[in-house]
């Protein structure tokens, strides 16, 4: 049994308030930038000029940078998020589609969903946000792109420090002899199976109630833990064990910013609040930072 940390779950993290950070601004250079008191407690957002400008002025200064990225980084490609008004779990339940009893019960049923989202998301490529955070990538010393996405434009885009937390849709992983393999078939059939011993195939991706895997994680959570500034973009950051990489990176004294088109449940704990379109705030933040 792997412990529950490693476990992928649903229930949102209580919306605590958190504690001030332990680390004082003064021992961060980067978090220097901005006060660690959240300046939205009263809804007053700063204008967004401020905000960038404010962002951009860290980046530049910063060594090390951790970006964590959830379905709505992918939205502007096309690619239905989960929980938004046409997310794909408010018209499918995910206890049906991602989980492994759902598996066990109805493998049919789960790959048709499955090609389903392979088909469409093979047609999409990466947006203007992908391709911000490549360039980023390439100008900040240590920056470590942690991915809730399974669809694989980071990748596309050009990132190579991406950490897939949930795995990538175009793996598959046998239900028998364990092999895994990368296929970008956009349909792999109603009951795909192994070509090495003829077992059943599954999404190579991490469902409800499974383990991520631990390597995987604990390059996150080191990421989060040594990072100066978490920027924490387009995720609804009420899955766990993702969403509490935020409170990893403000223990260890990182500035936080969040880019969303709605505030979420760890906003309270960020200094800085972008409202708006990820493919629209990245690239001006990354504009100018070389
Ligand atoms: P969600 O669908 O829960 O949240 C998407 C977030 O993106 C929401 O907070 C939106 O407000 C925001 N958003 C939408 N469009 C945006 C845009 N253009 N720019 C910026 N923000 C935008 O997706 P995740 O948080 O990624 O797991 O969900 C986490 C996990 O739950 C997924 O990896 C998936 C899901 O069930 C599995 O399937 C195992």
């Amino acid at each position: 049994m792997r412990p529950a940390a490693f476990l992928l779950r649903r229930p949102a993290w209580p919306n605590r308030k958190i504690a001030a950070t332990t680390s004082l601004p003064w021992q961060n250079p980067v978090a220097a930038f901005t006060p660690l008191t959240c300046p939205h407690r009263l809804d007053t957002l700063p204008p967004m000029e401020t905000s960038i400008h404010t962002l951009r002025e860290a980046l530049r200064h910063a060594q090390r940078v951790a970006v964590l990225t959830g379905a709505g980084v992918s939205a502007e490609s096309g690619i239905p998020t989960f929980r938004g008004a046409d997310g794909l779990w408010k018209n499918y339940q995910a206890t049906d589609l991602a989980t492994p009893e759902a598996f066990a019960k109805d493998p049919e049923l789960v790959w048709e969903f499955y090609n389903w989202r392979r088909s469409l998301i093979g047609q999409k490529t990466c947006n203007p946000a992908h391709t911000a955070l490549a360039q980023m990538e390439g100008v900040i010393p240590e920056l470590a792109l942690i991915t809730q996405n399974v669809d694989g434009l980071h990748l596309m885009a050009g990132s190579r420090r991406v950490l897939e937390l949930h795995g990538n849709i175009w793996r598959v992983r046998c239900t028998r002899c364990g092999r895994e393999a990368m296929d970008r078939s956009p349909d792999m059939g109603k009951r795909p199976t192994c070509t090495a011993c003829g077992g059943l195939l599954r999404p190579g991706v991490v469902w409800f109630g499974e383990s991520l895997d631990p390597r995987i994680l604990h390059q996150a959570v080191e990421a989060a833990r040594r990072c100066q500034i978490m920027l924490v973009v387009g995720t609804s950051s009420v899955v766990q064990p993702a969403a509490s990489l935020a409170f990893t990176a403000r223990s260890g004294g990182a500035m936080l910013a969040e880019i969303n088109l709605e505030r979420t449940p760890n906003s309270e704990l960020m200094d800085r609040v972008l409202l708006g379109k990820a493919g629209e705030i990245l690239p001006r933040l990354v504009e100018g930072l070389s």
